[in-house]
């Protein structure tokens, strides 16, 4: 090859130039006609690889839909297995029982409402798309314990239409439990277009396929007690005023609960919207304080508490997950129907906002110590001024409406509940009185 290429490059003998020119076309016109050739051969090869990459996409879309093209998750989802996974996880054991679509099944609340939800005999249907906000092997270890009880999870997006069309069409949902949302106040500074693609965007999704299917489900959602935003009259009252709010995630459920307020009022959808309060327990979310301080102190780390104006301790109304469990449950059970059919609707249907609070505030430096209690262990404090990052000084939840309309009673304190959450908590990330035994942590 090197030769070759020389000998092209230096011709050898001056006197031979004409008849080596001569030469040379020639064999450039071969190389020419031989690349040519070769290009024409390398086209046919691309035409054809192409031609078949289309057939057999097309050929998989039509017979089985099983890809979906507007999700940006990595999900897939469709075929005769998949079908009969959805259905047989959609069957109720109990006489007019519910078929309950969950989303955000695998996140703290979803996985404890399904798992509630199929043990009194209902059937669950969970969606999520197993986002990486926080330790997706959480909500895989989720996931497993719902497969456990026989819990189908379908790995998709809310924003992805034609999964949820083929949902609706599969399953005539009774309700719909929608808590899959992108939580969080602080990570809102950080990524704000996650709040807008999953609890505005995805919400509309949602809505969408639920006001076109038949039947029309009864839709119960997750607000929040953040939509109360700047609000300072305690405790907070679903006639307070909400359009005030401190952060991106707090306007994205205001919108929210706007949004849903069209559906209904235009297509008749049956809806409830329930405003959480700082929602804590076993199997919770690590993003929230009373996780991420658990995980601190056991380290031995300092953990960081924000104090609010003129040195006044922040609060929050700390809500147990079994009473919020039970506050979801009971708005199902009290849900009108919805009363729309084929996209129109024929009469009134019902609209409600519920607060789902514990109605007792604990400071932040209380629910420290009750950690410190019940872990054995002191916290290395490191108490600064709240930054302006979207937090609000306090929450309390004025939950007579609650009380009256659903029989909401919270009944766990913040020191039973921690108990509980801090002895999950040892135990899923292997922990003995000296320190972690597995590699979870
Ligand atoms: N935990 C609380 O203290 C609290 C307080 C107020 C309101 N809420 C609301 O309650 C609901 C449940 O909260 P949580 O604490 O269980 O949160 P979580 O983050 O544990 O659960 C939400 C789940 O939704 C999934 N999800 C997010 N975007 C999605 C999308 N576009 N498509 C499909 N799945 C998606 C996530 O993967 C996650 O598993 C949320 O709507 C949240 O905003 C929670």
């Amino acid at each position: 090859m090197r030769t070759l290429m020389e000998e092209e490059l230096f011709p050898s003998t001056p006197g031979k130039v004409k008849i080596e020119r001569a030469h040379q076309m020639n064999r450039q016109l071969n190389r020419c006609f031989a690349s040519t050739s070769i290009m024409f051969l390398w086209a046919l090869f691309l035409i054809a690889l192409t031609a078949s990459y289309l057939s057999f996409q097309s050929f998989v879309s039509t017979s089985s839909r099983l890809f979906s093209s507007s999700s940006s998750s990595a999900s897939s989802w469709g075929g005769l297995q998949w079908e009969r996974q959805v259905r047989a996880s959609a069957s109720h054991r109990r006489s007019s029982g519910f078929t309950v679509l969950v989303t955000g099944a695998a996140g703290f609340v979803g996985s404890h409402c399904s798992l509630a939800l199929h043990k009194r005999g209902d059937g669950v249907v969970g969606l999520d798309n197993f986002n990486s906000y926080y330790d997706p092997s959480l909500k895989k270890a989720r996931q497993s314990l719902l497969s456990s009880h026989s819990i189908f999870i379908v790995n998709g997006d809310l924003n992805d239409a034609r999964l949820l069309s083929k949902l609706f069409d599969v399953v005539p949902f009774t309700h719909v439990l929608h808590l899959a949302a992108q939580a969080g106040v602080r990570y809102a500074i950080e990524n704000p277009s996650s709040y807008v693609h999953s609890n505005i965007a995805g919400l509309v999704t949602l809505l969408e396929a639920a006001r076109s299917a038949d039947p029309q489900p009864a839709v119960v959602w997750a607000s929040s007690s953040s939509v109360y935003g700047l609000n300072d009259k305690v405790p907070f009252s679903e006639s307070h005023r909400t359009d005030r709010p401190a952060s991106l995630y707090a306007a994205t459920k205001k919108a929210g609960e706007e949004i849903t307020h069209t559906y209904n009022h235009i297509y008749g959808l049956s809806i409830t919207g329930l405003r959480f309060f700082t929602v804590y327990g076993p199997w919770g979310r690590p993003d929230m304080a009373y996780f991420f301080f658990t995980k601190a102190i056991l380290a031995g780390k300092p953990i960081t508490i924000f104090r609010g104006r003129d040195r006044v301790d922040l609060a929050r109304d700390f809500t147990y997950i079994d009473d919020i469990v039970r506050g979801c449950l009971a708005s199902l059970d009290t849900a009108g129907k919805s009363t729309g059919s084929g996209g129109k609707k024929r009469g009134p249907a019902q609209y409600r906002i519920f607060n789902l609070g514990n109605t007792a505030p604990v400071t932040v430096p209380t629910l420290v110590s009750i950690l410190e209690r019940h872990l054995k262990v002191k916290a290395k404090k490191n108490v600064i001024e709240m930054p302006a990052n979207g937090d609000v000084p306090f929450t309390h939840a004025n939950i007579t409406l609650a009380m009256a309309e659903l029989g909401y009673k919270p009944t766990t304190n913040l020191e039973i509940g921690l108990k509980k959450f801090v002895k999950w908590y040892l135990s899923y990330y292997g922990f003995t009185q000296t320190g972690p035994t597995s590699t979870n942590l």
